[in-house]
């Protein structure tokens, strides 16, 4: 893993032009790309909304830039309503940043949801699954991605200064070999049993099954977890950083206020979509997933 760091200072520019035919290319082969220049702007009266007591029960605040709607937080009437404006605001300068530095992705690209994160992460009580200070790769339980790329953009909105620390682990391929005799095809037919029954959006692959069995499998070895190959970012307050988080390992060990926004990518959009995770484990397991 290495960091790929791009000079962009706003939330509507273009990426510089030496950028742009490279930087889809770091991200498939695991590279973060960090921003360090580009500040998320928090207007004055946004600041009444840094405070973990708007999230309820919730882990973060949601976004949905499609409805326009926010989810899991407590904030009612005009509170509601700056959030909501400040989660656009952000969500719509999340996808111009990916469009400018990624303009191969730009056709076929799709914005998932996205968050708020305003509880501090260290010492957060959470049953090993939600722990998001062990490693891991990300799968969604509930909405299968069929195999398409997670693409996060996140932000550090920190209004203390506070950085975001990360620990950043070994190659996708490395990890996916070492957990796969562990990983068990699921019985033919319950992905699409599971939407039936409503517990997922849409049918489950063998791949989502497989994917999230590999983020179990990771975070419940503590020897994976403490002793392979791994790097420790701190992102400061004010920078900004994207990852296909399904195939890079990552841990967020301490910090506090976030933005994130999520996109997702068909695996024949990649410059190479021999590298996604799909066809990783394809070849692993000498079958199609997905
Ligand atoms: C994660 O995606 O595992 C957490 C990232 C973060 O909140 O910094
Ligand atoms: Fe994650």
């Amino acid at each position: 893993m290495s960091l790929y760091e791009v000079i962009i200072r706003d939330w509507t520019t273009r990426a510089p032009s030496d950028v742009a035919p490279l930087a889809a290319g770091r991200l498939e082969q695991a590279d973060v790309i960090f921003l360090p220049h580009l500040r998320f702007e928090i207007a004055p009266d946004e600041t009444r909304l840094f405070d973990p007591a708007i999230l309820g029960p919730a882990k973060n605040a949601s976004f949905d830039p499609q409805r326009g709607r926010l989810g899991r937080t407590t904030l009612e009437g005009a509170d509601a309503e700056r959030l909501r404006a400040l989660m656009g605001r952000f969500s719509d300068g999340a996808m111009r940043v990916v469009e400018a530095l990624c303009p191969s992705y730009a056709a076929r690209i799709q914005r998932g949801r996205a968050s708020f994160r305003p509880a501090e992460i260290a010492g957060r009580a959470s049953t090993w699954r939600k722990d998001d200070t062990r490693l891991h790769v990300d799968s969604f339980p509930a909405t299968p991605s069929g195999g398409q790329r997670i693409l996060r953009l996140f932000t550090n909105v920190n209004p203390e200064g506070r950085p975001r620390a990360w620990r950043v682990g070994d190659d996708f391929e490395a990890v996916a070999r070492r957990f796969a005799p562990r990983l068990r095809m699921p019985l033919p037919g319950s992905g699409r049993l599971l939407a039936l029954l409503r517990m997922t959006k849409s049918a489950r692959t063998p791949y989502d099954a497989l994917m999230l069995q590999l983020h179990d499998r990771m975070k419940a070895d503590a020897e994976f977890q403490s002793r392979s190959p791994q790097d420790a970012i701190d992102f400061p307050a004010g920078t900004t950083w994207l990852a296909f988080t399904d195939q890079v390992s990552h841990a967020a060990m301490s910090g506090q206020y976030q933005l994130e926004q999520t996109f997702l990518l068909p695996v024949d959009a990649m410059n190479q979509p021999e590298r996604s995770p799909l066809r990783v484990l394809e070849r692993i397991k000498g079958r199609r997933l997905a």
